[in-house]
């Protein structure tokens, strides 16, 4: 009895996730197509933020670009700082920005890690939009700021979670060396042909999450991070950055990438000089007004990390 009612629940789950939404009317509480809206996830006590782009097309498959905030904001503020909504940087793609349980997400040690913890969410999360929207599965994209992009190094970390995404993006990453968290104490990513596209973003004075790291708060050097995609990518030991910078029209700006198994690029990173805990963009955005010039001492920064993320994006997709 007991067997069989696992059995059938295994059988109702492989079902669900094999739904699309493709053809349907959008769910009469979305929002409608360029509009933005917060919704609870049935079956949990968890919300997301969520935004339909104004050409959505129930007949086309539409990318999907999740933003996790940093600890201690929230979904719509980083649809602000992120401005994944904003069609000048996506005008074609579903934004989501998930919420956090308890104002963090896996990877920091306040995390709480019982079923259903961050990484379940997110897994039941896409299930839920790839159910209720015709979304290309082969176009997900996971990016994160701070503690959320700890987390988005968490996601692709899982092999059930990370094998989803096509490619991922880091910005002011916080990397928590907590041997308790899926993503730092074991990293298991599924083996997947295309490997695993990382572009990070990291500001030389950002004293949150310090670039070498702060073994007393138990923050890694990004560096770690960096090579350890491109170790997983095939790398071997050609991965040493310092191997690969190339030139940027900045001088304060120093772009790394990697070219692992043949892929030129697939882990690249920008090395923000003079830059502070903030999202990059040429205009102050939340971030520059709320940290000040004692944090993120330029007020605004010389690109849009944005606009770098969507490109290198619409460079990968799985075959799914
Ligand atoms: C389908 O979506 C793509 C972008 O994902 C867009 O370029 C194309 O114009 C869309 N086609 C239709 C018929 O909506
Ligand atoms: C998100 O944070 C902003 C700014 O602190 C606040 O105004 C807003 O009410 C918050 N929204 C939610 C849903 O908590
Ligand atoms: C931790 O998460 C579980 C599952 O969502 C929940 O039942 C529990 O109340 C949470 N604990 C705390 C302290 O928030
Ligand atoms: C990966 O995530 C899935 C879905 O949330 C979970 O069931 C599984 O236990 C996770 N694996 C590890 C090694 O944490
Ligand atoms: C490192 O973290 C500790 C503990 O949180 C803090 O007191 C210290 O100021 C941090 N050091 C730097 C260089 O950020
Ligand atoms: C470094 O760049 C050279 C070309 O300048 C390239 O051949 C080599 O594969 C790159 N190495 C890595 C690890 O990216
Ligand atoms: C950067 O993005 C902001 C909107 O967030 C925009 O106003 C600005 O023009 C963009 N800068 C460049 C150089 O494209």
């Amino acid at each position: 009895m007991h067997i069989l009612s696992l059995f059938s629940l295994a059988a109702i789950a492989s079902v669900a996730s094999a739904l699309s939404g493709c053809g349907k009317p959008i769910p009469r509480y979305f929002p409608a197509p360029g509009q933005s809206k917060t919704l609870p996830l049935p079956g949990t006590d968890r919300t997301y933020r969520i935004h339909i782009p104004a050409n959505y097309n129930v007949n086309n498959r539409t990318a999907v670009y999740f933003s996790f905030s940093g600890a201690g904001r929230n979904a719509t503020e980083q649809e602000g700082l992120s401005q994944f909504s904003n069609p000048q940087f996506n005008p074609d793609g579903i934004a989501i920005y998930p919420q956090t349980q308890n104002g963090v997400w896996l990877s920091n040690p306040k995390a709480n890690t019982s079923y259903p913890n961050d990484l379940d969410y997110t897994n039941h999360l896409l299930d839920y939009l790839e159910e209720n929207l015709c979304v290309d599965t082969g176009r997900i994209y996971a990016n994160g700021k701070s503690n959320g992009g700890g987390f988005t190094n968490v996601i692709a970390c899982n092999a059930t979670v990370g094998s989803r995404f096509a490619a991922f993006s880091i910005v002011s990453g916080a990397f928590h060396n907590a041997v308790n968290v899926p993503g730092v104490g074991f990293c298991e990513p599924a083996p997947r042909k295309g490997g695993y596209p990382f572009l990070f973003f990291h500001g030389t004075v950002d004293q949150t999450a310090p670039i070498n790291g702060n073994a007393s708060a138990g923050i890694l050097p990004v560096i770690d991070i960096l090579e350890q995609w491109a170790h997983f990518n095939g790398c071997g030991l050609d991965s040493l950055w310092t191997s690969n910078v190339t030139t940027f029209a900045h001088p304060l700006v120093k772009h790394v990438s990697w070219a692992c198994d043949g892929r030129n690029g697939i882990v690249q990173f920008y090395r923000e000089g003079n830059n502070g805990h903030c999202w990059p963009c040429t205009r102050p955005n939340d971030d520059y007004i709320s940290l000040g010039l004692s944090k993120c001492p330029m007020g605004h920064y010389v690109f849009n990390a944005t606009d770098y993320i969507f490109d290198f994006y619409s460079q990968y997709r799985l075959d799914v």
